[in-house]
């Protein structure tokens, strides 16, 4: 699929879209790229537009490329961008989704603009903010990435990011995935990390979500297994509870039918 790049005033951002009508936003995963969403992107159902942009730093539009702010870009800036990226493509209304670090970004903007949401998916993420280990794994990732590069972040993270079924089955994921991860420079990996950091936890304000919203997880995730999704379903007033068997954390790309399919039902019952 051939991206497409938004011009903005300050800077340019890569997005690969597909279909028409009604849009859908997709954001990914750390430390991935809007690629990670071309399986779906290949299936979109008919009345809706999938758009899936980089977050910011990510992939870039080219080797030469450095993004800008990243040594500030919170999960705030990372939901200004969303709704930068919508207002360049005039888009009033979208739903908005994510997976993991996508989806602690799809939190940030249901939080600064429910107004602009006709849905919210929330994949294999959580609402809760990093404990205090969390944060020093978070130093301790932003020291691996800054002294060893890319490459050392993709074999850390690469076993916890696909669930057991995947390993046996699908064992050529791996090889993809650390090609995606490759992909993105220390300066991107870094910013994201302190970003992630620094969120806020978005446990309190769940139950104040209005629209429709899609959690879905895969069985097998260990990095934000599903008791988090079973928690944010319970807490968001009109939430649906999808659990996909076989699938680790990254559940779009180990099982893309399922999910595809169970993220078609849910657009199918946005009026
Ligand atoms: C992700 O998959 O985006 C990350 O694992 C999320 C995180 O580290 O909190």
């Amino acid at each position: 699929m051939t991206p497409q790049y938004a011009h903005l005033l300050d800077r340019t951002v890569r997005y690969h879209e597909a279909g028409s009508g009604r849009a859908v936003i997709l954001l990914h995963a750390f430390p991935l790229s809007a690629d990670q969403w071309l399986p779906q992107l290949h299936r979109v159902p008919p009345g809706w537009r999938m758009i899936a942009p980089d977050v910011r730093g990510f992939r870039g539009i080219g080797q030469a490329y450095q993004d800008i702010g990243l040594d500030t870009a919170t999960m705030a800036t990372h939901a200004a961008d969303v709704l930068a990226l919508m207002n360049h493509l005039d888009l009033d209304r979208a739903v908005v989704g994510g997976l993991s670090m996508g989806g602690y970004v799809a939190l940030a903007v249901a939080r600064v603009a429910a107004r602009r949401l006709d849905g919210l998916v929330l994949a294999d993420t959580k609402a809760v903010a990093d404990t205090e280990a969390g944060r020093a794994a978070r130093d301790a990732m932003i020291a691996l990435v800054s002294e060893q590069g890319p490459e050392a972040v993709a074999d850390r993270m690469l076993p916890g990011l696909t669930g057991e079924t995947t390993q046996r089955e699908q064992p050529e994921l791996a090889g993809a995935l650390k090609a995606l991860v490759m992909k993105n420079t220390t300066e991107a990996i870094a910013s994201a990390v302190r970003a992630m950091k620094l969120r806020e936890d978005a446990t309190g304000w769940l139950p104040s979500i209005a629209c429709p919203t899609l959690v879905i997880c895969g069985a097998e995730d260990t990095l934000t297994p599903p008791a988090e999704s079973e928690a944010m379903a319970s807490a968001i007033p009109d939430a649906t509870l999808v659990l996909l068997p076989g699938a680790g954390h990254l559940s779009n790309l180990e099982a893309p039918m399922a999910f595809t399919e169970a993220l078609t039902r849910f657009l199918s019952r946005i009026s």
